[in-house]
């Protein structure tokens, strides 16, 4: 009877953390394997999309087309996935979908810090467990092509674009290899 007990009492909890142990590091990997997938989705669709446009009417055309296709792709990537996708930034031009929360302003400043210290926007990236979602952040660097629409000065009918579509854009004064905003994607548990 002793033995039987004392072999429960051991055996019952090391079950328990062994399972969730586990659980956690297998899940993990898994989701954060199946984030990357999307973001690299959301990227592959709306980058050539951005590049097209720009060749065949400039950035002016480009923003009324972004405008449109970004939260679109967006949209139907929640749909299609299950998670929450978003973009978000700490200067959003789109102030209806890109205003981060409290958990995605530290993590932008996160990317900040690391950015100024000497780490490339490529690969940078975090994830974590939060109120029994898994969130997921990956920065987005600034390009060459980013600066026409996002530098300090941009040309005259760029200007006139954005005004027309984005009154209280923040978007504006970045420079090369700055961490531009994030995909953030989110799932219940
Ligand atoms: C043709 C102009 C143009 C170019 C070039 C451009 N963007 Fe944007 N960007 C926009 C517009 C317009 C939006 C708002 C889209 C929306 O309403 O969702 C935007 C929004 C964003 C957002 C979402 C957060 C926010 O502030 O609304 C990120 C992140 C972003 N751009 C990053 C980039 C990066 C990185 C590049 C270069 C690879 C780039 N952009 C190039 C026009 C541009």
């Amino acid at each position: 009877m002793r033995t039987t007990l004392l072999a429960a009492l051991l055996i019952i909890p090391g079950l328990f953390v062994a399972g969730v142990l586990h659980a956690d590091s297998v899940d993990k990997a898994a989701l954060k394997a199946e984030a990357i997938g999307i973001v690299k989705q959301f990227g592959g669709t709306l980058k050539p999309q951005l590049k097209t446009a720009l060749k065949e009417g400039g950035p002016a055309h480009a923003i009324s087309v972004c405008s449109t296709t970004a939260p679109e792709i967006a949209k139907s990537l929640s749909q299609s996935t299950g998670w929450s996708v978003k973009r978000v930034s700490l200067k959003a031009r789109n102030t209806e979908t890109a205003m981060p929360d409290a958990w995605e302003k530290s993590v932008l400043a996160k990317f900040d810090e690391r950015q100024a210290g000497g780490e490339s926007a490529q690969k940078m990236a975090y994830a974590e467990v939060v109120d029994g979602q898994f969130r997921f952040m990956k920065a987005q660097g600034v390009e060459e092509v980013c600066l026409k629409c996002h530098a300090e000065k941009i040309a005259p009918e760029t200007e006139k674009a954005l005004q027309e579509h984005y009154a209280d854009d923040n978007a504006r004064g970045y420079t090369l290899g700055q961490i531009r905003g994030a995909f953030s994607l989110s799932k219940q548990l």
